[in-house]
């Protein structure tokens, strides 16, 4: 048992029906339905074999797609040919959640054989405005359509998805109510070794914010500038214009149009606040880059046209980020700072990338677009630690307890499957 979870260690699997949860949500091509990445898939690799190899009959839950930001749900079929690719041994799928196709599969796996279910999100009660809207306890999640279908059939339920630890569904709260319940490898690697640095980061700890979903990285903003954990905030991405939009520079009517579309026009009165009390720890582009006729022009804040839409900081900026990350004994990064995929608009991603190879501080890096950066740049062996995890890594960094590891704190007390009607 480690911060008071069951670990794999604390469980006995052989001849039993596991229920676990993953997180294998992945950049999907819109296009052609394909992963353009996999490292999710690798990494929840150990926790599977080692379940299987014990003889256990293994059942997976994941997601792909996000109903608040990015709106974009896909089959989790891919992933199961991904899975079994990494596995080196079948994993086989079904396109169905809960209902009784599902249910059949589930009966008839054979001890060691592997079952991926599809998209948990297919299930409206799974859904983050569902969650939102209805704030669910945990008690009342494992009266939900999934837990109530699938507990009967598990015998323990393990999580694995640290990523998506700050999520409070069904799939990821309500099983640690009702079945015996551990944390899978991976989650314990990676909550572990985040707890040990935030006990007592090195100083000074930087934060490199930037990347497209932002809410949760205003959330976190406010509680580790006030706990102290974050000495400085670099401000880049959308959370960079937001706030720079708060301070009253003119980031382009392109931009402010981008802001409200996305939902975050509220974030400004939120950043005015946050410059208010914490201003002179945050620090902000000093330019911007636009794309002009498709090529690539940067802009001071006063020069910036007024139409624009930024897209990455510009050269000052990075230059600027780069000290501060050069002066750094820990940095956390959370996202990209501009739109790192297209090559007019990559730079500022490369250059603050670069600098985090060439820091001795000790590099935490979270989130989807953060590892996709770290590989295209070259720089996985050079960065300390990467973390599954993005939002769920920041809001970890707020000190407050996720509300998987309430569950599963829960659930690691549960000894045999006590199920209610
Ligand atoms: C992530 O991509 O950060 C996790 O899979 C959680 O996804 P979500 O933000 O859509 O809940």
């Amino acid at each position: 048992m480690r911060f008071g979870i069951n670990t794999l260690d604390d469980i006995d699997v052989r001849g039993k029906t596991v229920l676990c949860r993953i997180d294998i949500n992945e950049p999907v091509d819109k296009r052609t339905g394909e992963l353009k990445d996999t490292t999710r898939i690798e990494k929840c690799v150990s926790t599977l074999r080692e379940i299987s190899g014990k003889g256990a009959k293994l059942v997976l839950m994941a997601h792909q797609g996000s109903d608040i930001e990015y709106k974009n749900f896909y089959t989790t079929a891919p992933h199961a040919k991904a899975l079994e690719k990494f596995l080196g041994q079948p994993v086989k799928f079904m396109d169905d959640v809960c209902g009784p196709a599902a249910r059949e599969a589930i009966t008839a796996l054979k001890a060691g054989e592997i079952l991926l279910l599809d998209n948990v999100r297919f299930l409206s009660e799974e859904q983050t405005l569902f969650e939102q809207n209805l704030g669910l306890s945990h008690e009342e999640q494992a009266k939900t359509l999934l837990v109530q279908k699938l507990a009967p059939l598990g015998d323990l339920y393990v999580c694995d998805a640290f990523a998506a630890s700050h999520r409070d569904q069904p799939s990821l709260c309500g099983f640690e109510q009702v079945l015996p319940s551990a944390m899978g490898r991976l989650f314990e690697e990676e909550f572990c070794v985040i707890s040990d640095i935030m006990e007592n980061p090195k100083r000074p700890c930087v934060f490199v914010l930037g990347g497209a979903k932002i809410n949760d990285a205003f959330l976190m903003m406010t509680s580790v500038l006030k706990a102290g954990a974050a000495d400085t905030i670099l401000a880049g991405g959308l959370v960079g214009q937001v706030l720079l939009w708060a301070q009253g520079a003119d980031i382009g009517e392109g931009s402010r149009a981008f802001i409200r579309k996305q939902g975050y026009g509220g974030l400004v009165d939120t950043g005015k606040q946050l410059l208010g009390s914490y201003g002179n720890r945050i620090v902000l582009p000093v330019d911007s880059a636009v794309l002009e006729k498709g090529k690539r022009a940067e802009y001071g804040l006063e020069s910036l046209p007024r139409d624009a839409n930024v897209l990455d900081i510009g050269g000052k900026t990075a230059a600027l980020f780069r000290e501060h990350i050069l002066g750094a004994k820990t940095v956390f990064v959370n996202g990209p700072v501009g739109v790192f995929e297209e090559p007019e608009t990559e730079a500022g991603t490369k250059l603050v990338w670069d600098a985090l190879g060439d820091t001795e501080a000790y590099t935490v890096l979270g989130g989807g677009d953060s590892i996709t950066a770290t590989k295209k740049y070259g720089k996985t062996a050079q960065v300390s630690y990467i973390c599954t995890g993005g939002g769920a890594l920041i809001r970890f960094l707020t000190g407050e307890e996720l509300p998987v590891v309430r569950a599963l704190r829960h659930g690691s007390g549960i000894k045999t499957k006590a199920l209610q009607g």
